[in-house]
């Protein structure tokens, strides 16, 4: 996978290879970026969490048929993670697979959901439950998209930037902390521009890094799920419920969680979870929903990452340290019984 990053979007052309055909899965809120772009085919998609499925999916099949895109034709996805997802799932399932390149237009799908893969589409309710892990030909990245994004939307990437950082750098964590708390993604000075540049390629260095060891997430890349456990779940009750709750505020959440279970196991001090709740509040995410644990523990049970009777957790010990940690399910919620996420 090659990855552009800081590209000015007017070279974009010059990335797609040779192919029969372009055909691009486009977010409609950022279609105005793309109006240059003359001779590819153009599928608008009304992003939503809702819309990450299977009828989807098979609305864009059949359109790629009716426009006859064959096998050496070239898949293009621009939006945010919704979007990069759903055109992954797609381009690798269509005529058993073809060559795509992803534009993310978020900062959560730049520093995350664009990289290493991963193209989930939701099913029966559930986050994700069908899925391919095929790499892209390219990530083309561009924080010249962000300008258009609401604060929340943009807020909610920060979750993902902190994830990844927490996980493997508590330099770069502390640092990202104070950057973001200050920050203004509609109004940017040149300086924070650049800043905000290398936070995105650092992050994605990193999540590369741990993708490349294990491609298909069986062991070491299962630390990039920390709060996701928790979050997929909180968002399988929102779905359930009606409740408005973004991916990223869904994550934020999941780990301040997190850090109480460890806390109760007796694997990290008492304060971390306080700690991160203030870090979040500081970039301006929420740390909790005040939903009953118990609420959502059916979800719980229901990831990927659940067997029969044990769910594996990833678990903050303290900033640049995360252990992997299976439970038996019914420890899980006897300990989880009074929490809330
Ligand atoms: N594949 C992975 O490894 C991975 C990792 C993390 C998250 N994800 C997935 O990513 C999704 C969340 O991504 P997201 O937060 O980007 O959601 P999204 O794609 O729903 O985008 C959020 C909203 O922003 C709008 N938007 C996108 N770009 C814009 C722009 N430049 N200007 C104005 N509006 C714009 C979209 O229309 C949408 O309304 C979830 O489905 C999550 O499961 C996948």
């Amino acid at each position: 996978m090659k990855l552009y990053t800081n590209q000015d979007i007017n070279t974009l052309g010059k990335t797609i290879p040779p192919c029969s055909g372009i055909f691009a899965i486009i977010d409609n809120k950022v279609e105005d970026y793309f109006s240059a772009m003359k001779n590819w085919k153009i599928f608008p998609l009304h992003a939503s969490e809702s819309s990450k499925n299977l009828a989807t999916a098979a609305r864009i099949c059949s359109w790629l048929m009716e426009n006859k895109a064959d096998r050496d034709c070239f898949i293009i996805g621009a939006g945010g993670g919704v979007t990069t997802d759903i055109t992954g799932f797609v381009a690798s399932t269509y005529k058993r697979g073809v060559r795509f390149g992803l534009v993310p237009t978020t900062l959560l799908a730049s520093a995350d959901a664009a990289l290493g893969g991963k193209n989930g589409i939701n099913h029966l309710g559930i986050k994700n439950m069908i899925g391919t892990i095929t790499q892209p030909e390219w990530v083309f990245q561009s924080p010249a998209f962000f300008k258009t994004l609401s604060r929340r939307i943009f807020r909610e990437g920060i979750a993902e930037v902190l994830k990844t950082f927490f996980i493997f750098s508590p330099d770069l964590y502390g640092f990202a902390v104070s950057f973001f708390s200050g920050y203004d993604h509609r109004n940017p000075s040149k300086k924070e521009e650049r800043i905000l540049e290398r936070i995105i390629k650092e992050c994605a260095r990193l999540k590369m890094e741990i993708v490349r060891k294990d491609e298909k997430d069986r062991g070491e890349r299962m630390v990039l799920n920390l709060g996701h456990t928790f979050g997929h779940a909180l968002e399988n009750w929102a779905s359930e419920n009606r409740k408005n709750i973004l991916h990223g505020e869904a994550v934020a959440a999941g780990i301040v969680l997190s850090a109480k279970v460890c806390a109760a196991l007796d694997l990290c001090p008492k304060n971390l979870a306080g700690e991160l709740a203030e870090d979040f509040k500081a970039v301006g995410l929420p740390s909790s929903f005040g939903v009953r644990v118990s609420q959502i523990f059916k979800a719980i049970e229901q990831d990927k990452k659940a067997s029969s009777d044990t769910v594996t957790l990833i678990l903050p010990i303290e900033p640049g340290n995360v252990v992997r940690y299976i439970i038996p399910a019914g420890e899980l919620k006897k300990l989880c019984s009074r929490l809330i996420i």
